[in-house]
Formats: structure tokens, sequence, C-alpha cells
């Protein structure tokens, strides 16, 4: 696909997300002002981050972690040498639940259509799951037999998959929040990210 048929794509992801009346967080994000989060970031990026859901500043602004946790991943971005306008930024959940609780099963299955698509689009070459909820789905999607144990055995690895468009690393990471209560966790994140993107 080429940069305009790309942009087209993602804008009709856009358009079917912002009228996602069968969405049970459509109310919600109505009653409060809220907008999707859709992502954002190049259309041809390398590396595509995965979040779990917006929370309130995203929700607010339309933009993937622009809040605290977005503090942390920009530092993580940049750490690794990179450009938060160079990745892709999205989530598993495009909208906000509310008092940011755990998104439900039924909302994954229908956000997680979204970023399926996502993934086709800009066929990124790495793959960064932030958090057990995007961790868990993707594992699950690209087949990965470790998918059942938990982040605290997994955060740092890197897999090789198999995407439709061809390879595909995924690495798993901790949600950059953790770092915001426990910084000693950010050195934890940085090591892993690193890590992952040179083996
Ligand atoms: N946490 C997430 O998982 N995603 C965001 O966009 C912001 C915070």
């Amino acid at each position: 696909m080429d940069a305009t048929e790309r942009y087209d794509a993602l804008k009709q992801i856009k358009d079917e997300v912002l009228t996602l009346k069968a969405s049970p967080l459509f109310k919600y994000r109505n009653e409060n002002k809220y907008y999707p989060v859709v992502g954002e970031g190049d259309h041809f990026a390398k590396i595509m981050f995965v979040g779990e859901a917006p929370g309130q500043t995203e929700a607010k602004t339309a933009r993937p972690f622009c809040g605290t946790a977005g503090k942390v991943l920009d530092r993580l971005i940049e750490s690794a040498g990179l450009k938060r306008e160079q990745v892709y930024i999205t989530n598993l959940v495009k909208d906000r639940p509310p008092g940011n609780r755990d998104p439900k099963p039924e909302e994954i299955l229908l956000y997680s259509k979204f970023l399926d698509r996502q993934i086709e689009i800009i066929q990124p070459k790495v793959i960064a799951t932030l958090g057990r909820f995007s961790m868990a789905y993707l594992m699950d999607k690209f087949g990965v037999s470790e998918k059942d144990e938990p982040i605290s055995k997994l955060h740092g690895k890197a897999f090789k998959v198999k995407a439709e468009y061809g390879p595909l690393k995924l690495v798993i990471l901790y949600h950059p929040a953790v770092a915001v209560y426990n910084p000693n966790l950010f050195g934890v994140l940085e090591k892993d990210f690193k890590k992952a993107l040179a083996g």
C-alpha cells in the first residue's frame, strides 16, 4: 500500500470507531465528551507500540499516551535512540473504560478487529506490547505457545512470529504506568526494550 492508500485505510478505521454505536463504551464516551483514541505516528513505522486503552487525558485529546504514562513511553522511545514521530502508537481498546477499569472480554473482541487492520496496513517489523492485555491478545493472535505465562516471566522477551505480510518480532514490555509509581521499573522497561530490539 502506498502512502495515500495507508492514509485512507487508517482514516476509514477512525471513521468506523467514531460511529461505533455497538460499543459498550460509546455512551460513556459521549456523556463525558471524550474522543476515541485510534492511534498516531508514522504510517510506515518499523515499530508499533500497543497499549491497553486510553486514560482520561488521552480520551480528552484523542491522542494515545499523552498523559503520565505517555511521558514514560516518550522517555523509553528516546532511550532507544528513536523519535515518537518514527513509531506508531495505538491501543488494544480505542475508548476509555470508565474509571480506567480493565477492558472487558467483549470490548477486546470488538476493538481488536481495528488493531488487526492497523497491523496489516502499517506492517511493522516489531510490535511492542505494553501491559498484559495487549500482550495476551497479540501472543494469542500470533500463536505464541508461552501465552499463558505471567508478564513477570515474559517481559523483555521477543518472539519471532509470522504476520500475513511477513516476519514480525513481538516484544513483551511492562505497561509504562508501572514506572510512574515505581521509578526503578523504568530501568527494567529500558533494558527490556533495548535487549528485545537487539535480539
Ligand atoms: N494507557 C494506555 O494503555 N494507553 C494510553 O493511551 C494511555 C495510557
